[in-house]
């Protein structure tokens, strides 16, 4: 008989804080509020432990609502929960980011949360509009700031207790070595896009040789084209396991040693997403070796601007 190992409940040590954290991750980037709750809702029911917010996603109180719901029906303890957000663009300037996080917790009605990350390394012209454009649709930058000023602004919000950690996102490991090289308190996280056509090995190598928990984004591509789990590896792996070519891809991303964020609003998806169980090593190699693409779906790396939010939405 085969034994199925489940890597639902893995924990991931992070030297730089929070302690461990679920590999398992459930992402909120949903447009509409009342989807938003749901979706979080049935997310905490089904066993995810882990969410990851955004100032910029528009819809932290909705995760707040499913937090507290799912805490008033004893589902869940706020402890048992690694809740994250982050800080947007126009807001790196160090007297803007305590404000940010304060008001983040307040829309999340949490006290604090266990990992705040900057959300991108790109710092935009501060203000209340999150999109700032000049009058031709160029995004306006601040060049007023730099990443490690913003930085050392999230450090001290580690030493008001105000936050359990601090993280970066949408960067490159030339920056990330820059941040880790000057940082009193160093990244618990680096939240990227990751999956089989985009497998960031070097990174992930750098992180975990620095106590850093890689958290892979799109792990499942994040249904764009050409679709990862439209991919013939995958699904030849899927079949042959009698698993889903999603549970294959989220198996592969935990049992390589990093976290991920999916995202879904059918509740047989997220059910699927959260029921992950290892992989023999020959699937494990297959997928490493055997895919050869180099696909990034989302540029928001080169630019700061979110490819996966629409101009439009999230504002607010
Ligand atoms: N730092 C950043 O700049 C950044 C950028 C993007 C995303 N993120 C974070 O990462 C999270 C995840 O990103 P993502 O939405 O791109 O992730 P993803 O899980 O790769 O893609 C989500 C898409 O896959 C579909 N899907 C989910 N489970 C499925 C399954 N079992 N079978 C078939 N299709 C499935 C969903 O549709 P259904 O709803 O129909 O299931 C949705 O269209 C976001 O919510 C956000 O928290 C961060």
């Amino acid at each position: 008989m085969t034994t199925i190992h489940s890597l639902s409940h893995v924990m991931l040590p992070s030297a730089h804080g929070p302690g461990a954290i679920p590999a398992v991750g459930f992402g909120t980037l949903i447009p509409d509020a009342t989807v938003t709750r749901r979706a979080t809702r049935a997310a905490l029911d089904a066993g995810f432990r882990h969410f990851d917010c955004a100032e910029r996603y528009g819809n932290e109180a909705a995760v707040g609502d499913a937090i507290r719901e799912g805490i008033e029906a004893g589902t869940v303890r706020r402890e048992d929960i690694f809740l994250t957000t982050k800080l947007w663009n126009t807001n790196h300037r160090p007297e803007r980011v305590r404000p940010a996080l304060e008001a983040s917790c307040r829309r999340l009605a949490v006290e604090t949360v266990d990992c705040y990350i900057i959300h991108t390394p790109f710092a935009f012209q501060p203000g209340e509009d999150p999109d700032p454009r000049d009058g031709e649709g160029r995004v306006l930058y601040d060049p007023g700031i730099t990443l490690a000023d913003t930085w050392r602004a999230m450090e001290s919000l580690v030493d008001e207790g105000r936050c359990r950690s601090i993280g970066l996102s949408d960067i490159t490991l030339a920056k990330l070595r820059e941040i880790v090289a000057i940082a009193r308190i160093k990244p618990a996280m680096v939240q990227v896009e990751s999956h089989p056509y985009l497998q960031e090995w070097e990174l992930l190598d750098f992180c975990r040789a620095h106590g850093i928990v890689l958290q892979a984004f799109a792990p499942l591509g994040h249904a764009m084209e050409p679709r990862v789990l439209e991919d013939t590896v995958l699904k030849d792996i899927a079949a042959g396991l009698g698993r889903t070519p999603a549970q294959v891809a989220l198996a592969w991303a935990v049992q390589r040693g990093t976290a991920f964020l999916t995202t879904s609003t059918n509740p047989d998806h997220i059910r699927e997403n959260f029921e992950i169980s290892a992989l023999p090593d020959d699937a494990m190699e297959e997928i490493r070796h055997g895919i050869g693409k180099d696909i990034r779906f989302n540029s928001v790396v080169e630019t700061g601007v979110p490819g996966f939010i629409p101009r439009t939405e999230g504002r607010g």
